[in-house]
């Protein structure tokens, strides 16, 4: 496979923007960081670093630091085409590009994210039946852990970027959102079984839930330190989003749970004045709105059939900026969120937020 290759500009524009530069060759300059090499580029020579430096680069001068402990992240609200996928793609590929070790858990029949990932990638195009056969029977998915066939470690495939992991969707996540009907602390298998075990390894954990209240959703939402919703900018989304909050506070009333919710204006319009108002609204009147919003654009759908997330898809643009004071918005108000959590176990001897390391590493063997 070709090596691709990242010039000082673009990475500084990944990272935060053009004031980076001096940071980064300074880093290199004092070895912290590897050397840009030379590469062939058309017909001419160009310096650049190497696709797999950027993690490394990205933690030492990025803005999505590794957080005081494992974060699950539950990216979920009940309407269809708002940009769930595509930020839980945008989370889950900014968190590796900065040395995050993250784990992508895909909950939506769908598959959206298993896509954006590249699982799927060239697979008809080998236009091999046997091979893509043998490709399907060897996924193994979540249903295949509850049922006991499969440990959890043997789910996870991992992408093109070294940080990054999948659970991939598998057509039988339906029988899973059965089968959880059906069984006692239904709500709590995905957390028990699978995220709680799943910080034993990895930094960050973002569920890309499909858009409906059902058990996979419901599980999720019990098993993350903070749900991350869009807030489509369009009439129809707002109505939907008067039923959906009182849902989610009739459900953590009822579970008792009291994650963050972090609520993200998407797809809004430069055009539309009605657009910009219901921007404006959320701001004003949703209670955990973040003040940054992602507009509608080409360059963001390029982006997800490119697997790739904005900010390495077109750094320096626009929306790609968008996207990043999005992203860094996230990550402050996670990162408060589990410091005053940290600290509140630290100070409580009796707290106990999963089940017990023994048990988790069972369940991971
Ligand atoms: N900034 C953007 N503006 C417009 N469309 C975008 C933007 N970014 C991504 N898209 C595209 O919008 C479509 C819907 O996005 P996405 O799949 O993330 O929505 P979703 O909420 O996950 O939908 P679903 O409920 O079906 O799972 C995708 O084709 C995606 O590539
Ligand atoms: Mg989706």
């Amino acid at each position: 496979m070709n090596e691709t290759y990242y010039p000082l500009k673009k990475v500084a524009a990944i990272f935060g923007g053009p004031e980076l530069k001096e940071e980064i060759t300074r880093l290199e300059e004092s070895g912290v960081i590897p050397s840009q090499v030379k590469y062939r580029s058309g017909a001419l020579y160009r310096k650049g670093f190497k696709e797999s430096d950027l993690p490394l680069i990205g933690e030492k001068v990025g803005f999505f630091r590794k957080f005081s402990s494992p974060v699950s992240l539950c990216v979920f609200t009940t309407k269809g085409g708002v940009l769930k996928s595509t930020l839980a793609l945008n989370l889950a590929r900014t968190g590796a590009l900065h040395g995050l070790k993250t784990c992508v858990v895909g909950l939506d029949i769908q598959g959206d994210v298993t896509t954006a990932l590249g699982f799927d990638d060239g697979i008809e195009d080998s236009g091999d039946l046997n091979y893509i056969l043998e490709k399907l029977n060897r996924t193994k998915g979540l249903s295949d852990v509850f049922s006991n066939s499969v440990r959890l470690n043997e789910t996870i495939v991992s992408t093109d970027n070294e940080n990054l992991f999948l659970i991939p969707e598998t057509p039988e996540l339906v029988a899973l959102n059965d089968s959880l009907s059906n069984i006692n602390r239904r709500e709590f298998w995905l957390k028990e079984k699978v995220i709680d075990p799943l910080k034993q390894h990895f930094d960050l954990i973002i569920m890309d839930c499909s858009p409906n209240w059902n058990k996979l959703t419901t599980n999720a939402l019990v098993a993350c330190d903070a749900l991350v919703s869009p807030l489509e900018c369009k009439i129809n989304n707002f109505r939907n989003f008067k039923v959906f909050s009182t849902f989610l506070e009739e459900f953590k009333a009822e579970m008792r749970m009291n994650f963050e919710s972090i609520f993200v204006p998407t797809k809004y319009s430069l055009n539309r004045k009605l657009s910009q108002d219901i921007l404006e609204w959320y701001r004003g009147n949703v209670e955990g709105c973040i003040a940054g919003a992602i507009r509608e654009s080409v360059s963001g759908e390029e982006a997800t059939a490119m697997n790739k997330s904005l900010i390495e898809h077109c750094p320096g643009k626009v929306v790609s900026d968008e996207m990043m004071s999005v992203l860094m918005e996230v990550h402050g108000r996670v990162e408060a969120l589990i410091e005053q959590r940290d600290f509140e176990s630290q100070n409580t001897d009796s707290y106990n937020y999963g089940t017990s390391t023994e048990s988790q590493e069972n369940v991971w063997r």
